[in-house]
């Protein structure tokens, strides 16, 4: 089963190749980071228009770099949700096309099921049931994967998701875009015990996260010193934030481990690639005895080979398309 894959949900156009859920034949990923970059952030609209012009282009390319045509694919995939509605309806309306033109199966898949099912592709033995964290420019939420088609959102976010924050902060110690991988890279020669800054664990026994105090306690921390001229030292502040990010993320994420009774935590979704995150949840596992699985880097941010994944598993491969199928810019992973 070959399952050419369609991702437009934010800034990267991405098309992939994937066969029987696990193996990657080709993952092609057009970014437009380096246009957004020049406003501080996405531009929803700009988002939509280079999709469009980039599209076929990076279907062809896909086909090309798995040496295959139309001819050997069985049937495609799409994100249809959630995401920017204009970038979305680019996806959905080439799958939905190409379904139509050749006659064969068209699978929508969320997107974030497909970041769920990144890890799955690097690693055969991996399967349900299992913890994931799901951490995002656009979520953050803790997912009990209980079967390839049930997924229980067990917490999420109650303001800004923990990519959100990141890019955020990193815009205030004026940073470019995207701030994620800035304020990683700048962190490592900082100090993360310099400034405390208070780490929001809402309920200490449940699940929900916040972002929002820890991103205005640097922006205070940041307009204080500057009144009083006290002297900043970025790395200090990327790596003290980090650090308290980081210390909620590995606190909630074992304690699901603990609670359900699970053996294996996976790590999804962009901030996924934080070096920082990925160090402190190894040790945090080993510790409890427990394994994690975080996929390589470029599996982490937005990509088609996720979504070529998750259609394997999720999907009725043998339906024909849905033409009705629409892009829908908040679906919730509960109705997944
Ligand atoms: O999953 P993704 O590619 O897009 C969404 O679905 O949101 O995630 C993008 C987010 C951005 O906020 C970016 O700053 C963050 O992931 N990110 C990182 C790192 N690399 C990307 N955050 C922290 N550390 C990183 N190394
Ligand atoms: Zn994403």
């Amino acid at each position: 089963m070959k399952i050419l894959a369609i991702e437009t949900s934010c800034d990267e156009t991405s098309v992939a190749i994937v066969r029987d859920g696990r193996h990657i034949l080709s993952n092609q990923i057009y970014s437009q980071i380096d246009i957004h970059k020049l406003y501080g952030g996405v531009v929803p609209e700009i988002a939509s228009r280079n999709h469009l012009e980039k599209i076929s282009q990076v279907v062809d390319s896909a086909l090309r770099a798995a040496q295959l045509t139309f001819d050997d694919i069985d049937a495609f995939a799409v994100t249809n949700g959630p995401g920017l509605v204009g970038a979305l309806l680019v996806g959905v309306n080439y799958a939905k096309n190409l379904a139509y033109a050749l006659n064969k199966p068209l699978i929508a898949v969320h997107h974030i099921v497909g970041h769920i099912f990144a890890a799955l592709t690097e690693n055969a033995e991996l399967q349900p049931p299992f913890v994931c964290l799901v951490a995002s420019g656009g979520h953050t939420q803790l997912v009990v994967v209980e079967d390839y088609q049930k997924f229980k959102v067990i917490g999420q976010t109650r303001d800004d998701a923990v990519g959100e924050a990141y890019d955020k902060v990193a815009r205030t110690l004026g940073l470019p875009y995207p701030g994620g991988p800035q304020i990683d890279a700048l962190a490592k020669r900082g100090n993360g015990d310099a400034i405390h800054f208070k780490r929001s664990y809402l309920d200490k026994d449940g699940y929900d996260f916040s972002f929002s105090g820890i991103k205005s306690g640097v922006l205070n921390y940041l307009n204080q010193s500057r009144q009083k001229n006290l002297p900043i030292v970025p790395a200090d502040v990327a790596a003290s934030f980090q650090e308290a990010v980081v210390d909620v993320l590995v606190d909630k994420s074992l304690m699901a481990l603990q609670n359900y009774n699970l053996q294996t935590l996976v790590l999804a979704g962009g901030v996924a690639a934080n070096s920082r995150l990925r160090t402190r949840l190894k040790a945090a596992t080993e510790a409890a005895g427990s394994a994690l699985y975080a996929p390589s880097l470029k599996l982490c941010t937005d990509n088609a080979a996720m979504i070529g994944c998750a259609a394997y598993y999720v999907g009725n491969t043998k339906k024909s398309a849905d033409l009705a199928l629409n892009a829908q810019p908040s679906l919730a992973l509960d109705r997944a």
